[in-house]
């Protein structure tokens, strides 16, 4: 009876100090949130780029974790959009206690998100938010804890742009955006005074809103201006609503548009013929580019897309500034992140003062309902 007495209170003990060690300045887990859209009309960026970063997750745990710790993910389904992402962001960060952010995936939910990290002390790495706005404020400073794996869009729209007016030869074009959507809106902007810059003329520039399901009156005009390019900055989920819209109007222009159009649901026959820029391309047969394709295939038993291969990418960058940091410290991490060098997949990155990476955009062709590589653009 005694003995057994003892070794409960023996046990009761040992788990005391068990777990006042584990709760002190050591945890054994990092926590680290993965927002992105989940749900809604470009659900599809959301799953890869979970996808995409849980499969570094998974690695990094294989190996050991970082700085000893095993890394746990907290995800949660941030829409695309800008209040849903605060809302997440403010959970992830209050309730779970998240020091690091990896997201979002549209600039228009990862701005927000920014305002929300930077006001807590918590780094966050947007794996493919383009806008400058997310790592730069209104007065033009950089948010000391905000990074992306991604180019800008101010790169992106030039590249557009160039390939329009040396590849296809083009002269004018028709340009169509949602003037609510920060990505839109900036992509158009950027691709308009490159075309323009370079020669060319913009003969249609019309607006709509996220809302809206009938672009007719807008294609009108496309219609009637015949231009040699059609560009639609939009995510997919648009892009094919008003790709289609256009084929029934009888509109020829080739279209074009950005990295918003990778996805397993763009409408290949409506867009057939058309060209957009991206981050990446399956394709691409540089050995990190096939290493990571096997293990993703492996994994999920399907071809990564841009946003997988920029989650994942975004996902190691973090984890290795944290290891080359010491310790989980965002300031410090953020340090060891600007001051960084990174072989990943989507190329060789390191950052600019605006934290931004430097890195070449490829070129897509989609033809006979297939998604081809046509080449790769440096900046
Ligand atoms: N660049 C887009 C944005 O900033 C997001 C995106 C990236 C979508 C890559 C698809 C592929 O909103």
């Amino acid at each position: 009876m005694r003995v057994r007495n003892l070794v409960i209170v023996a046990l009761v003990l040992a788990t005391i100090v068990l777990s006042a060690c584990g709760g002190g300045a050591q945890p054994k887990t990092l926590k680290v949130a993965i927002l992105a859209p989940l749900s809604g009309d470009v659900a599809t960026f959301g799953q890869s780029t979970r996808d995409g970063a849980l499969l570094a997750i998974k690695e990094w745990n294989e190996n050991g974790g970082v700085l000893g710790m095993q890394i746990e993910p907290v995800v949660e389904d941030s829409q695309c959009n800008a209040e849903a992402a605060v809302s997440a962001a403010n959970k992830v960060i209050q309730q779970d206690g998240v020091k690091f952010i990896i997201g979002e995936v549209c600039s228009s939910a990862s701005i927000p998100i920014s305002e929300v990290a930077m006001a807590n002390g918590v780094l966050q790495i947007s794996p493919t938010s383009t806008n400058p706005s997310v790592t730069v404020d209104e007065n033009g400073n950089t948010k000391s804890l905000i990074f992306r794996a991604c180019f800008i869009d101010p790169f992106q729209g030039t590249v557009a742009a160039k390939f329009a007016l040396e590849n296809l030869g083009a002269k004018t074009a028709a340009v169509l955006l949602d003037q609510g959507n920060d990505y839109v809106r900036g992509l158009a902007e950027f691709f308009r005074d490159a075309f323009e810059a370079g020669g060319g003329q913009v003969v249609v520039w019309e607006t709509y809103t996220g809302e809206d399901q009938d672009f007719s009156a807008i294609l009108t005009k496309v219609k009637d201006a015949n231009p040699d390019i059609l560009y639609m900055p939009d995510y997919y989920s648009t892009v094919n609503l008003i790709a289609a819209q256009a084929r029934e109007k009888g509109i020829d222009a080739v279209m074009m548009g950005g990295d918003g159009w990778d996805s397993p649901d763009l409408d290949l026959t409506a867009v057939d013929g058309g060209y957009f820029t991206n981050h990446y391309s399956s394709q691409d047969q540089r050995p990190e580019v096939q290493d990571f394709v096997a293990k993703y295939k492996a994994e999920y038993g399907k071809e990564p897309d841009a946003l997988a291969a920029l989650a994942y990418d975004a996902a190691n960058i973090l984890f290795e500034s944290i290891k080359n940091a010491g310790e989980p410290d965002p300031q410090k991490v953020a340090d060891a992140m600007a001051g960084g060098s990174f072989d990943v997949v989507s190329g060789h990155i390191t950052f600019d003062e605006h934290h931004n990476p430097i890195k070449p955009a490829v070129i897509l062709h989609i033809a006979d309902g297939k998604v081809e590589f046509v080449t790769t653009i440096a900046p």
